[in-house]
């Protein structure tokens, strides 16, 4: 059951990745899906709408009738029992109809004030009595700071386990976010070297060109904090940093990358404006376009104190990362769209290329997440016939270039694992907590401050001036990522 399901989500990413997880024989011919929201729509028009967003997101999506015969449409009032009790007779006879045994997962890809509603709501009405499983799928925002975070969980655990429930962060269905474990772990050039003996600084670069579009009112109240760092940045951070886990099992991994956010230092009062840099987009030219500065965008107050940028430095302490700084930076309407992390080496022991007074490039290890997926390793080689002259050059693998195939969708992957009863990429409730538990502190300070310099970054640039000094004042500079 999808609750959203005439949303921009539910079009855009999920019924295109359940079409292809059935191309692929992924999802057999027993399965039904239920979209709910609150229109009126019959099941034709509805279907009509699936058939839609599958034709408009991939391209040759061919023959769609017996895909689309599996949708039903249930119009739904979220507070309403009786509401419910329509829905559960309605998935009853599909239970039978498709011979489910009972396996029911709910989608919410809807409004988050109504997330803790539904799943008191699907409890008390009988929805979740069933035979077979039961997992609760639930997007982002998982709350606004710590304390609602507390208390959505607390309603959804009334009626699901902490394993049933499946917390989307959608960096961590790509494919070059899940990578990182592997590249760490099932190579023995990189481990050894992957602690403050080898690694100097470590970043994060997340940046968009797009700016806050038509989400003036979420965003306003939200900012980059909360939209990205919160979550995709440090999933990000986490994976990088976190132990090799004992096995490769959901507990063993999740138990790993709480551990790195509990070793993350808590910043407190003036250390936040030490360590991190708040930037708002003025106009710009974007691609030959004069673009809106953030507070001319809808629904944006012209006086906003909201960050579009955030850039920042995080300390683990623990013996593997002891004085190594792991910088992040996300925002929108910068200058490329690009995830990208850089691990940078530290220098060798002594430079031996010194009489031709050359400074030698620090190795660079560069895990591309998005648009380009693959690595880059930087190493210093001889020119030839040059003097003894160190010169860099890179070595590549670009995933796309192995056999020029798309890889999945992130929202692709994630369907499939939470259909597989697969939760590690998902978020556990620890995490959320403890990631929230720290932005708190920072956004306790930015909203109870106005930034004066606001908007302080064009659009089109990568961001504000003090988040290079940020690094300047380590002796680093950020990497460039385009
Ligand atoms: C979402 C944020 O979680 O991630 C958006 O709410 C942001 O504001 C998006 O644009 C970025 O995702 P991606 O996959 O395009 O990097």
């Amino acid at each position: 059951m999808i609750f959203g399901a005439t949303g921009d989500l539910a079009k855009r990413k999920l019924f295109p990745s359940l079409y292809r997880l059935y191309k692929k024989g992924r999802l057999s011919e027993r399965f039904a899906v239920v979209g709910v929201a609150r229109r009126p729509l019959s099941d034709d028009e509805f279907q009509a709408s699936v058939k839609t967003s599958v034709e408009s997101a991939i391209k040759d999506s061919g023959e769609l009738e017996d895909f689309i015969s599996h949708f039903y449409y249930h119009s739904h009032d979220v507070t309403d029992s009786s509401s419910y009790l329509a829905l559960k007779s309605m998935a009853e006879k599909l239970d039978t109809h498709y011979s489910l045994e009972g396996n029911r997962i709910f989608y919410l890809a809807m409004a988050p004030e109504f997330f803790g509603t539904i799943a008191e709501h699907l409890k008390a009405d009988g929805l979740t009595d069933v035979d077979g499983f039961k997992r609760l799928v639930i997007e982002k925002p998982f709350g606004h700071d710590l304390e609602s975070a507390k208390q959505l969980n607390k309603q959804i655990r009334k009626a699901f386990s902490e394993n049933e429930i499946y917390r989307i962060d959608h960096y961590l269905g790509k494919e070059m976010v899940q990578n990182i474990e592997v590249i760490r772990f099932a190579n023995a050039i990189f481990e050894p070297l992957w602690n403050n003996r080898y690694i100097s600084n470590i970043q994060v670069t997340s940046s968009e060109v797009l700016g806050v579009e038509e989400r003036g009112r979420y965003y306003e109240k939200s900012g980059a904090l909360r939209d990205m760092v919160q979550n995709h940045m440090l999933q990000m951070v986490a994976l990088l940093a976190m132990e090799p886990p004992i096995r490769l099992t959901t507990d063993e991994i999740r138990s790993e990358k709480v551990k790195v956010l509990r070793a993350m230092r808590p910043l407190e009062g003036d250390q936040v404006k030490e360590y991190f840099v708040r930037g708002q987009y003025g106009k710009g030219q974007l691609n030959g376009k004069e673009v809106p500065a953030y507070n001319e965008e809808p629904m944006v107050d012209e006086q906003s104190n909201t960050e579009t940028y955030v850039a920042g430095k995080l300390t683990i302490d623990n013996f593997r990362w002891a004085g190594v700084p792991i910088y992040i930076r996300t925002g929108k309407r910068m200058a490329a769209k690009s995830t990208k992390i850089v691990i940078q080496f530290k220098d060798i022991p002594m430079n031996l290329y010194y009489q031709t007074e050359q400074t030698l490039n620090p190795n660079l290890l560069v895990i591309h997440i998005q648009p380009e997926e693959g690595i880059t390793l930087y190493l210093n080689a001889q020119k030839s016939g040059q003097n003894i002259e160190a010169t860099p050059v890179k070595l590549n693998f670009a995933n796309k270039g192995i056999d020029d195939m798309n890889t999945p969708e992130a929202y692709e992957r994630l369907l499939y694992d939470c259909m597989r009863g697969d939760a590690t990429n998902f978020t556990h409730w620890d995490e959320v907590a403890l990631s929230w538990s720290f932005v708190d502190k920072i956004s306790d300070v930015w909203e109870n401050t106005k930034e004066e310099s606001f908007p302080n970054y064009e659009s089109g640039s990568m961001g504000p001036k003090e988040a290079d000094q940020l690094l300047e004042k380590d002796g680093f500079f950020w990497w460039p990522v385009t």
